[in-house]
């Protein structure tokens, strides 16, 4: 029995999920995308080619049908220079590689405005997002005035929805100093975008129900993490999506029935860009070797990711909550040569100790980690392909994160090259 797969980030994203996408995507027969934009980063390396998507999901570099759901917020400009960008590296784009759902809202500069604006405003208090326009698209979508891929296609409609849009926009724009919007540009500018998108909207809930029919193979692909998640995530230290495997059904236009197996990704430390709570934080020496070694460079705004320990507190609740079956570990390789290794077991917070991250802001940057220390290893395991090239050390680490997190390890990666990648259990094999 073949199985569906939801991929989700466990940490604070950039977990190396695009990485593993990809690679799962040769099992897949179609990959979608359910939430976020092109805050999302991902980075696939194959051979010497290396791509870096935001928007398209990682199954498109496989030449797989890339589906991009009703869940995710869709920048046109974005998507199209990104079409093109990854166009121009010799992958093939078309209607029968890529789709995008009618029912996606979208992403105007209106709200790239409004994004930068409000963290100028909130001065220290920012949140560090990527400036995107991620949550004011978000909020227009639940607000019930967006524009969506749909109305695209439909002058006389798409006219009122962009003055129902303006009503709203003119006052915030005017309390936060910023000029009023030329409606008959926004307008101008959709038309002219509209017949280079037209090819790729469909119904993509369709294509799902019909693999379904088919017994078709189905990739979720999840942006983000869920430590960034809306509702279980360090609000507001979040993103404005949810992220959890649950929206993987209700971002693409099919039933929770169909996710059979969620594949959590983590990092065998963890990572954070921009603000927010982060117990196991290092601000020393080891943090820096980590940074430098893994490399951790945003792809999307070039800022360096914050580094510290492994969470087993953080993954632990991440995988209940957002409904993990198993888990892959990428980025053991970092931890080479690194002598003691650390891993959170539990929280101090005053006298009391934790076994779960409280939602309370307050306590969530208070919280003193409880450490429980191993030993490193001295070989390397950059680039190793099979459970044999791992050093007896890093074998007990990882069996201690399964016994921590209390999920499997299904897949280890020990560097960005795609074929890098250890399979302990097919999740696809049900
Ligand atoms: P995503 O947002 O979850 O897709 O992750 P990103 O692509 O933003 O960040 C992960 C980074 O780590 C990318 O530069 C990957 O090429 C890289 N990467 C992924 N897996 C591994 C690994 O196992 N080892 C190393 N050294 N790098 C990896
Ligand atoms: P991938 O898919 C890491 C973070 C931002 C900020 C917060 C809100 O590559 O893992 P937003 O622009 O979404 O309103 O920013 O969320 N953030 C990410 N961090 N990886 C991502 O995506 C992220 N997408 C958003 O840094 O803290
Ligand atoms: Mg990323």
């Amino acid at each position: 029995m073949m199985a569906n797969v939801v991929v989700v980030g466990a940490q604070w994203g950039d977990e190396g999920k695009g990485k593993i996408v990809d690679w799962l995507s040769d099992r897949a027969d179609l990959v979608v995308r359910f939430q976020g934009g092109h805050n999302a980063g991902h980075t696939l390396v194959v051979g010497e080619n290396v791509y870096k998507l935001s928007l398209l999901p990682s199954g498109v570099v496989q030449g797989k049908l890339s589906l991009i759901g009703n869940g995710v917020v869709v920048d046109p400009n974005a998507l199209l220079a990104e079409i093109e960008r990854i166009s121009n590296q010799g992958v093939k784009i078309d209607p029968t590689t890529l789709g995008l759902a009618e029912n996606a809202a979208l992403i105007l500069p209106i709200h790239q405005d409004l994004d930068a604006a409000r963290e100028n405003e909130a001065g220290k208090n920012k949140i560090g997002t990527t400036g995107r326009g991620i949550g004011p698209a978000y909020e227009d979508k639940v607000g019930r005035r967006a524009i969506r891929v749909a109305d695209l296609f439909d002058e006389a409609s798409l006219k009122s929805k962009i003055e129902r849009l303006m009503a709203h926009h003119r006052a915030l724009r005017a309390g936060l100093d910023l000029p009023p919007i030329d409606g008959e540009k926004l307008f101008a500018d959709l038309m002219a975008l509209a017949p280079k998108l037209l090819p790729y909207v469909r119904p993509v809930w369709r294509d799902l129900e019909q693999a379904r029919k088919d017994n078709k193979k189905v990739l979720f692909e999840g942006a983000q993490g869920i430590l960034l998640d809306v509702d279980h995530g360090t609000y507001p230290y979040v993103t404005s999506s949810s992220t959890v495997a649950g929206q993987a059904a209700s971002g693409s236009g099919t039933g929770p029935g169909n996710l059979d197996y969620v594949l959590g990704i983590v990092k065998a430390y963890t990572t954070r860009v921009g603000e927010g709570p982060f117990p196991t934080e290092l601000f020393d020496d080891v943090g820096k070797g980590i940074g430098e070694r893994g490399r951790e460079f945003g792809t999307v705004t070039g800022r360096a990711r914050r580094c510290g320990w492994f969470d087993a507190i953080l993954v632990h609740q991440a995988c209940c909550v957002g409904g993990i079956t198993g888990l892959a570990l990428t980025k053991l390789d970092v931890l080479d040569g690194v002598e003691t290794i650390n891993i959170c077991v539990g929280y101090k917070l005053g006298d009391k100790v934790l076994d779960y991250y409280p939602s309370n802001l307050h306590a969530q940057a208070n919280v003193e980690p409880i450490y429980e220390t191993v030993e490193g290893w001295s070989e390397t395991t950059f680039g190793a392909r099979s459970w044999k090239d791992l050093p007896a050390n890093a074998i007990k680490y990882i069996r201690r994160i399964e016994e921590l997190v209390g999920r499997p390890i299904a897949l280890v990666s020990t560097s960005p090259e795609r074929e890098d990648t250890i399979l302990v259990t097919d999740p696809f094999a049900k």
